[in-house]
């Protein structure tokens, strides 16, 4: 049963698109992990997680990794790990500095706990925060810089941490796209505060749903902790955390407001296969990439995005943007290669200015970002797999050059 499961699995999509934007990329050696958990009763958070969060770490370079059952949940707990008791590090209405194009929930989230965003646009030739617009939009206010690496383009990590130390500004790093990308030899994701990681479906790793903080700092990791879950002091080292006096059950002893963003053993068992694979599917994104991004680098109507000279980026998907000179606009090659079998998306929210709900929230309700606009007018992306075959991806570039020939 499970090997038939196995050979459905990426059945699963419409049949529609012959180059989905995502395939599964989990099988048997998943499934089995999870059937574990349910067959000993061990499904809420438990060894496997503090195992995957170990493993995670250790791939990571870094001191403790927090695993929580989403990349929004990620975000949110950065941000909330920012203005919470004890010894908040912001104070409420302090501006934090976030680019212009990300997903949604990177904005939403530092709202939720309080602080007040100010986007910064980005510069259009690598999708990524632009350095001149960030010392433009820094104010007596700012506290701290949000990063995100899009679609897995390292940001330019020099000048923005000059700048941050110049300004003494906190750093955390939105890794959600970036898995195993580098800057200068160092992963993404080790660069600042905090950093968040997403593992949903078409993402580098998947546990189904699910995400993770990493840090280089083992308190921050234990306040994580205590904000993951209720507030409680379990999972947390004792040592480091004062316990209420003798009078409270440690088992029900609460030492800050929290919410509960715990995942489950299936999400870490998926985690902890996945890991294992992941040198195989960086590989295999590595070489797809390379072929599509040559065959961009001779068209006269389309381009991808720079990588800066230290950046080695692990791309999660692969984002394209119309040359100024293109004859024809961004819906016209989308919609070719929609009805061609192809799946698209524009590159993550676009300009998010210009979303609806944009509208809701008077910090983000103003200001021109004429980079990000390009992005939103003239991007849009198409899938990664390390499970696309080297025909399909031939196919895919055969498709767009038959589109290019109309012109
Ligand atoms: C940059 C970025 N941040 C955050 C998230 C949120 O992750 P999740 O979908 O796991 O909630 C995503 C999801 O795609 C993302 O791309």
């Amino acid at each position: 049963m499970l090997l038939e499961a196995h050979s459905r699995i990426n059945e699963a999509k419409p049949v529609k698109y012959w180059y989905p934007l995502s395939m599964a990329s989990y099988g048997v050696e998943e499934i089995l992990e999870a059937l574990d958990s349910m067959c000993s009763f061990r499904t809420s958070m438990w060894e496997k997680t503090a195992e995957f969060e170990r493993s995670f770490a250790k791939y990571q370079n870094c001191s403790d990794a927090v695993m929580v059952n989403s990349g929004s949940s990620a975000d949110l707990l950065l941000s909330f790990l920012l203005t919470s008791p004890p010894s908040p590090r912001l104070e409420r209405g302090d501006e934090i500095l976030i680019p212009a194009v990300t997903w949604p929930t990177q904005v939403w989230s530092p709202i939720m706990a309080g602080l007040r965003v100010s986007l910064v646009d980005v510069d259009p030739d690598t999708l990524n925060i632009s350095l001149q617009d960030l010392e433009r939009k820094i104010t007596d206010s700012s506290r701290a810089i949000f990063l995100v690496h899009l679609l897995g383009n390292p940001c330019d990590m020099g000048g923005i941490l000059e700048l941050a130390g110049k300004h003494g500004l906190i750093v955390i790093e939105d890794c959600c796209e970036a898995l195993g990308s580098e800057w200068n030899g160092v992963k993404v994701g080790n660069f600042g505060l905090g950093a968040a990681f997403s593992f949903f479906f078409s993402h580098h790793i998947t546990t189904m749903e699910g995400g993770m903080i990493t840090t280089n700092d083992p308190e921050l990791a234990d306040r994580l902790r205590i904000l993951r879950a209720h507030g409680w002091l379990r999972n947390v080292d004792p040592s480091r955390v004062p316990a209420g006096d003798d009078e409270t059950d440690a088992r029900y002893s609460f030492v800050n407001w929290g919410f509960n963003l715990r995942p489950t053993e299936l999400q870490a068992g998926f985690g902890l296969q996945q890991l294992a694979k992941l040198p195989e599917f960086t590989g295999r994104r590595g070489k797809l990439a390379s072929r599509f991004f040559s065959y961009i680098d001779g068209s006269r109507f389309l381009s991808r995005p720079a990588v800066s000279a230290s950046g080695r980026p692990v791309w999660m998907a692969l984002p394209v943007l119309l040359k100024e000179c293109a004859p024809f606009r961004r819906h016209d090659i989308t919609a070719y290669l929609e009805s061609s079998g192809v799946e698209t998306r524009p590159i993550v929210a676009g300009n998010l200015t210009r979303q609806p709900a944009a509208r809701l929230f008077e910090s983000l309700r103003t200001g021109s970002f004429p980079g990000a606009d390009v992005v939103h007018d003239r991007g849009f992306y198409v899938g990664l797999s390390p499970f696309v075959e080297d025909a399909a991806m031939d196919r895919l570039i055969e498709c767009l050059e038959a589109f290019m020939g109309r012109y």
